[in-house]
């Protein structure tokens, strides 16, 4: 590779060979735009110097990646930890640690949780899903979640773990969170490729496909997040299945691309909310990626979108920009944010968290905290308003001050009369 990528001369080949982490299509490469790219380290200094030569400024956001990657293995990895007390969420976890968590969390939360079977990946292994769910009497709906459904944006699980801890260890003194659990049940999947995240921690720590093996094992992998049957195949993909953006052989032709759209299928008149999460670029998608025709509830979804990100800012200052897709970001074909509001689920976001490039993919376990304590704020913040709207006025007849306020105006009444 000995040119700099300019968006006219790039071929897929030089796209190979340059790692682009964002945009991830060279013909999503725009003037004037942020451009980032893992450089192999013998050409490091051939494409500074061309940069140079071309008068194209650059900065360097990571200048060892191997060393970070390095950095964000934790130390010792011998002494599997416990829960609820011992499991640690400020590190990642490799795939049977979280394994062994689902099992634990829903054996010491039995009254709350429990655990689904969901199908099994392309290497056989088991999909779970957590519902947390408040015994009632009552129908409730449905908030999905899911996480690591690209291998390498490891923050994702670690994020919806942290969740499941928050909503159990404050379910009873956080007022907001224990009004939404009378109406809503929370469906997470802790790691939608399973199979991705395992090769990943083991193999290729920036891998971002599952795998699938493809013509006769000549290339592993399809992006799940362009599986999914909403345009499929139509922008922002490829059908080479060496590349990131492999869009599979059809729409839902992977295992766990089908075990999710079945079961969010079942459930969707009751589902109001899916929510996917993502990294990098501090971003809160709305639909859609595959066409810019704004979705009917447009509006609304911006409204309760840059909500969050003002909740999330709130913590510690983290800015976040929300809009839809393919005029923010790029444009994409078969994501499963798109095709949950196609299906007709109305709230339907992509999170894309932590950072905006410094770190990029191999964000460092000491940003796991931090990054879920704000997330948490912007995730809860639109499962309260999706339960206001759908649930309206509960809240108010249930609430202590309203009804200490009916009792006082009785008294005063009696009073008044007698
Ligand atoms: N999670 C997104 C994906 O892999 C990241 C893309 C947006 N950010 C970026 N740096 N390119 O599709
Ligand atoms: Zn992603």
């Amino acid at each position: 590779m000995t040119e700099v990528p300019r968006p006219t001369e790039v071929t897929e080949g030089d796209c190979e060979a340059l790692d682009l982490w964002k945009p991830l299509l060279p013909e999503d490469i725009g003037a004037g735009e942020d451009l980032h790219m893992r450089v192999p380290a013998p050409l490091v200094q051939e494409v500074k110097d061309s940069l140079d030569q071309h008068m194209i400024s650059y900065s360097v956001l990571i200048p060892d990646v191997q060393e970070l990657v390095d950095h964000s293995m934790p130390r010792e990895r011998n002494s599997p930890r416990q829960v609820p007390d011992g499991y640690d969420y400020t590190q990642y976890h490799p795939m049977e640690e979280i394994y062994q968590w689902m099992t634990e969390i829903q054996n010491s939360n039995s009254e709350l949780v429990t655990q689904h079977y969901l199908g099994n990946t392309v290497e056989n292994r088991p999909m779970y899903y957590l519902k947390i769910s408040q015994p009632s009497d009552k129908t409730k709906k449905i908030i999905w979640m899911d996480c690591g459904i690209h291998a390498r944006e490891w923050i994702t699980p670690a994020f919806c773990q942290w969740f499941v801890k928050e909503i159990l260890q404050n379910y009873k003194s956080d007022p907001k969170i224990s009004r939404f659990l009378q109406n809503l049940d929370l469906y997470i999947l802790p790691v939608l490729n399973i199979d991705g995240y395992i090769y990943s921690w083991e193999e290729d720590r920036l891998w971002r496909k599952n795998r699938s093996p493809h013509m006769n094992g000549t290339c592993y992998g399809t992006d799940l997040n362009r599986n999914f049957n909403s345009s499929w195949g139509s922008i922002g993909v490829s059908y080479n299945c060496s590349s990131i953006i492999f869009c599979g052989s059809g729409p839902e032709s992977e295992p766990e691309t089908k075990a999710v759209a079945q079961l969010i299928e079942r459930k969707k008149s009751d589902i109001l909310c899916y929510l996917t999460i993502h990294s990098y670029g501090q971003y809160i998608l709305i639909p859609y990626g595959s066409t810019t025709e704004p979705p009917s509830n447009s509006e609304e979804l911006m409204y309760v979108g840059e909500k969050a990100a003002a909740a999330l800012m709130e913590k510690y200052g983290t800015s976040y920009e929300v809009g839809s897709t393919s005029l923010i970001l790029y444009s994409n074909s078969g994501s499963s944010r798109d095709w949950a509001h196609m299906i007709g689920i109305p709230f339907s976001y992509t999170f894309e968290l932590r950072d905006k490039g410094t770190h990029g993919f191999v964000l460092p376990p000491d940003q796991i905290q931090p990054t879920c304590e704000e997330t948490m704020l912007a995730v809860t913040s639109i499962i309260d308003y999706v339960n206001h709207k759908y649930f309206p006025g509960e809240a108010v007849m249930l609430s202590s001050s309203s009804l200490g306020l009916s009792l006082y105006l009785s008294v005063v009444l009696t009073w008044t009369v007698s």
